[in-house]
This record gives structure tokens, sequence and C-alpha cells, in this order.
């Protein structure tokens, strides 16, 4: 049997305006995780899909063209040039809450990849990884800007801007964030496509937005690679104001951040598409529990603590 893990990632800096060119920063949050197994089955058995968190059970041949799970063990084999006539179970859990920004869908198809190649004795690069996600992403996302692929794929920290060579860069003071959840599940293909539909009616009004939100994403790279954790907390404030006006908070997402804000966090903001979902708020050790009791009395579903670098 063949055991590999993905973890989940939260966007610090440039959602939304990632898909539209502008740098992002990405962490990898270990503190959840998706696991993927695989072992061979009885001869003639196919290959069957178990996805313990759905409670599903499923053969490759049954599955509809556009199952995630089937298609990123399709694009694997093929990937690795063995084809799909094998006896295999692969079986897929995960502690990542679904549709919550943390990246749940590209986990798990990070761990599958992983284990199946090297189960199958062909281990497979972070960079080869993160291209099959990727093509798997586009039936979660419809237009993914390859961000939560990169980040998962690589565990490091990344500043992202699509389509170009990734960076990864070294945090100088680790990062102490509680991540919060609204418990509203908020698939990322439906924020995504209402900012591209407001973006084709005002574009230089969205344009203007994306461009500062990219530019704050560039600043908090800086102030992260410098070790300035309260200039960090600021722009994590001013990032989340932008994305404010680009309408993707909702009430639940304020309440969270404005309860973060109180309890003493350096900052907060929403983290991936918005809706529901996260926020991530930067606390150190001394605000750190009372952060998180606000941010439980405020409402929050579920509380995480991660510490980034
Ligand atoms: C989702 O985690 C982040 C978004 O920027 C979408 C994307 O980058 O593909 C909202």
């Amino acid at each position: 049997m063949t055991v590999a893990y993905a973890p989940g990632k939260v966007i610090l800096f440039g959602e939304h305006a990632v898909v539209y060119g502008q740098p992002a920063v990405a962490v990898p949050v270990t503190q959840v995780q998706a696991r993927a197994t695989v072992e061979t089955s009885p001869e003639g058995q196919g290959i069957t899909i178990i996805a313990e968190n759905l409670k599903q059970s499923y053969s490759l041949e049954q599955a509809p063209p556009d199952d995630a799970l089937r298609a990123i063990v399709v694009s694997t084999l093929e990937h690795i040039g063995v084809g799909t006539k094998h006896d295999l179970t692969i079986t897929i859990s995960s502690t990542i809450p679904i549709a919550r920004g943390l990246g749940s869908g590209a986990a798990v198809s990070t761990a599958i990849v992983r284990a199946l190649g090297r189960h199958l004795g062909h281990p497979l690069s972070s960079q080869a990884i993160s291209n099959l996600v990727y093509e798997t992403e586009k039936i979660h996302h419809g237009t993914p800007s390859g961000i939560d692929n990169t980040v998962i794929a690589f565990e490091k920290p990344v500043y992202f801007i699509r389509d170009r060579k990734i960076e990864i860069f070294s945090v100088k003071s680790p990062l102490l964030l509680v991540i919060a959840d609204t418990g509203i599940a908020s698939p990322t293909r439906i924020a995504v496509t209402h900012v591209r539909q407001a973006w084709e009616r005002e574009r230089e009004k969205y344009e203007e937005l994306f461009d500062e939100i990219g530019t704050v994403a560039e600043m908090g790279r800086q102030a992260i690679e410098r070790g300035e954790t309260e200039t960090v907390g600021r722009l994590m404030n001013e990032n989340h104001r932008l994305l404010r006006l680009l309408c993707v908070s909702s009430p639940e997402l304020e309440g969270l951040v404005e309860a973060a804000r109180e309890g003493g966090a350096l900052g907060a903001k929403l983290s991936g598409a918005g809706r529901g979902g996260n926020i991530i708020a930067l606390v150190t050790q001394e605000t750190r529990s009372r952060v998180e009791l606000m941010l439980r009395l405020a409402g929050a579903k579920g509380v995480v603590v991660s510490e980034v670098g």
C-alpha cells in the first residue's frame, strides 16, 4: 500500500486579482491535509475510487468524464504513460473543509498524483504534480489562476504570477495565523464568475482595484521577507478593504474580521474566493488566545492556528 499526503493552503495576499495577472502570496497549511492511499486489487477488478468523506465508492469506468477524481487519476496514468488498465483501489480522505478557500480540491488531487506515481514506481516532480492538478482545477474553478495547485504541490510559501515561473521565498520572522471558518461553503467558481461579470461591466474600475491589490501583494512579500510583521498585518487589512470593494466579502466574513481585530490581531482579511469560507488573522503569541476567543464568540465554526515560516 502507498500513502501520500498534501496540505491545505491560505492566500495571504492577492486572491482574485491573481486571476488577472497580478501577483499573489500563498502559504501551505499543514495542520489540515488530504490523504490518498493506493492498493493493488485482485486481478480483473479495475480501478476503484473510494471517497471516504463523501461516503462514495465507484469504479473509474462508471464515473462521468467531469468527475474530478476520475479526471486526476486518468491524467496521472496518461502522464506516466501506463494507461488505465490496472487493478487498484484508491482511497481518499481529507481534514480540509470543502469550499472554504483552503484548497481542498487541489490538495486531494495532489495526494492522488503523489500516491499513484509512487505506487507505480514513477514519482513525479512538484512541477509535474502542479501541472496535472491545474488541469483538474479547471473542473472545480473554471478559470483558475494556478496558485492553489502551485502552493500545495510545492508545499512552500510562493509568490505567484500567472504563467510565470514560480518564486519560492523565505519568511524571516515566522507568521502566526489564526484561520477561522464562517461555516459557509462558497464554491470558488461562483465568486470568480461574479468578479469576472463585474469586470466585464466596469473594466476600468476593476482593473484599478486589481492593480492596487497587486501592489499590496508585492509589498506584503517584501514585508514578510524582511520580518516586518506589523507591516504585514497592516497590508492584510488593506487587502481586505480592496476585496470588499470587489464585493467578495459577506456579513459573516466582516463579523469575523472585526472580531479578530478587536481581539488584537495585527491584521485580518478574508482568504480565498470569499463570500463564505475563511478569514485569516495575523497574531502574536500574546494575542493568540484572545483572538481565538473573540472569533469563537463571533460565531466561527472552526478555528485553526498555523505557524508559517
Ligand atoms: C482561490 O483560492 C483563489 C482565487 O484567486 C481564484 C484563483 O486564483 O484561481 C479566488
